[in-house]
């Protein structure tokens, strides 16, 4: 069960990775979009999450105010992600305000599920 549970640990930090890295490359490139590989980031952190938010394969209590954060968070990028492609795909482009809210949000959580103890 505790080698199952690295297993669904390292599955959720590759969809952060993913969903990061994805939306740094666009960062970098000036270009202020969202991509399909950043809802596939955010869906394999959330699924992986979620599985990670139910008590198995550990000696210790959960924080459940800490995943409550983070799963509110999460809807929020969830959210931004929505509108934002829907956005694109109707006028062409993407506010900066939606574009920015996703990456800083993204290293939120990271950061929520790092240093909040
Ligand atoms: C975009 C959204 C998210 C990002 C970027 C993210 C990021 C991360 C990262 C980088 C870690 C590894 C750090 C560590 O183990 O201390 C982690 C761990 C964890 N995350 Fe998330 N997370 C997200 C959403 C969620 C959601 C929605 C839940 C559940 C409600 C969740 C539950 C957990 C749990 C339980 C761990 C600890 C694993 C363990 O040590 O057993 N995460 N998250």
């Amino acid at each position: 069960m505790e080698i199952l549970r690295s297993i669904v640990v390292l599955v959720h930090i590759i969809g952060f990775a993913i969903l990061f890295g994805s939306w740094l490359a666009e960062a970098v490139a000036r270009r202020i979009r969202v991509t399909r590989l950043m809802t596939v980031g955010m869906t394999v952190a959330a699924i992986a999450g979620l599985a990670l938010a139910a008590p198995w394969g550990i000696d210790y209590q959960l924080d459940y105010v800490k995943l409550g954060v983070k799963l509110v968070v999460l809807l929020v990028i969830a959210a931004l992600l929505g509108i934002g492609s829907a956005r694109q795909r109707r006028l062409g482009s993407l506010s900066p305000v939606i574009f920015w809210l996703i990456g800083i949000l993204t290293l939120l959580n990271a950061g929520i599920a790092v240093i909040w103890h």
